[in-house]
């Protein structure tokens, strides 16, 4: 097991370089998203990894300073976000049990009247991006500033062509949000609240940024980055973990829980972050995805990397 206070940093570069060399075996095995036309065009066979610890240290292999799309961890984002503003109120929306099903699936919406199971299934996304929305008059301003803070990168942002491609292809989320507006489940036009959706799928963050934007999650709520607050209250970062363990990776979830054991949250850019209570973050990313729409590569490497260093959710 890792001796994580003895020289953790060379520890962990051994682990890393080994985990990346790893990895880049598994290049053929999964598949870019192509449900969004710019996502289709991303070169498949790349591969990042960082961890972010408590202590302040960074270790890095691969591309861990490329930008990719952040696409549903930002849901990690809008929904910390909203938890922030409105506290419990947020489950008067949306529920927070696992959903057992595709991350854009619609049939448990009609049995339980437009609320969805979780903030971070689409559904559940929209939700919390139209509370969002209702909130702020330039969502994407908000968002952008809080994740500037939190990952020290002023310069970050989000893509307008890939925020345009999934907006002009956005039927199955427009189809969502207009069939909780149904149930009485959704305040602005979902016009409105699709474009702020897109926006915040379509940030682009490296693997490096977004271990230390996360960072909070495994400190306690508290920020050791740009921002050297309590970000987030240290019993709602706990709530956050568990939700991420028990609905970060959708009908994968149970697997992940299996293999990994750790919160997480994946996109379909092909990244995940992992929250290690106490100890750090780990971004992890890998555009060729699974059946379920999560990183080959990420999971691979992430699976591996508990199983040297023994690190878990407790
Ligand atoms: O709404 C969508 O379908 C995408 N913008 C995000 C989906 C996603 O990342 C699912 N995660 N694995």
């Amino acid at each position: 097991m890792l001796q994580t206070k003895a020289h953790p940093e060379d520890q962990l570069q051994d682990i890393l370089d080994r985990i990346a060399e790893q990895a880049h075996a598994l290049y053929g095995q999964g598949k870019v998203a192509s449900y969004i036309p710019a996502l289709a065009q991303v070169q498949p066979r790349q591969f990042g990894i960082a961890i972010a610890l408590v202590d302040g240290s960074c270790v890095s292999a691969g591309s861990a300073g490329t930008p990719f799309s952040i696409q549903s961890i930002s849901k990690l984002f809008t929904f910390v976000l909203a938890l922030k503003l409105m506290g419990d109120d947020v489950w008067r929306r949306v529920g927070r049990e696992p959903s057992g099903a595709a991350f854009n699936s619609m049939v448990q919406l009609e049995t339980e009247k437009g609320i969805p199971r979780n903030p971070f299934i689409n559904a559940g996304a929209l939700v919390i991006t139209d509370m969002l929305t209702t909130r702020y008059a330039h969502l994407d301003i908000a968002l952008l500033g809080a994740l500037r803070r939190l990952s020290d990168s002023p310069d970050l942002n989000w893509d307008m062509q890939t925020a345009k491609s999934e907006r002009d292809t956005a039927h199955r989320n427009m189809a969502l949000a207009y069939f909780m507006k149904s149930y009485g489940n959704f305040v602005n036009e979902p016009e409105l609240v699709l474009d702020n959706y897109c926006r915040q799928c379509a940030i682009e963050m490296s693997c490096a940024q977004l271990a230390q934007a996360t960072m909070f999650l495994a400190n306690g709520g508290r920020d050791i980055g740009g921002m050297q607050e309590q970000f987030l209250s240290a019993d709602a970062a706990r709530r956050v973990n568990a939700l991420l363990l028990t609905c970060g990776a959708y009908d994968a979830a149970g697997d992940f829980a299996y293999r990994i054991g750790l919160p997480i949250k994946t996109g379909v850019g092909g990244g995940i972050v992992a929250i290690v209570p106490g100890v750090g973050t780990v971004a992890v990313w890998g555009p060729e995805l699974d059946a379920k729409g999560n990183s080959v590569l990420g999971a691979f490497a992430l699976e591996r990397l508990v199983q040297e260093t023994g690190w878990s959710h407790d």
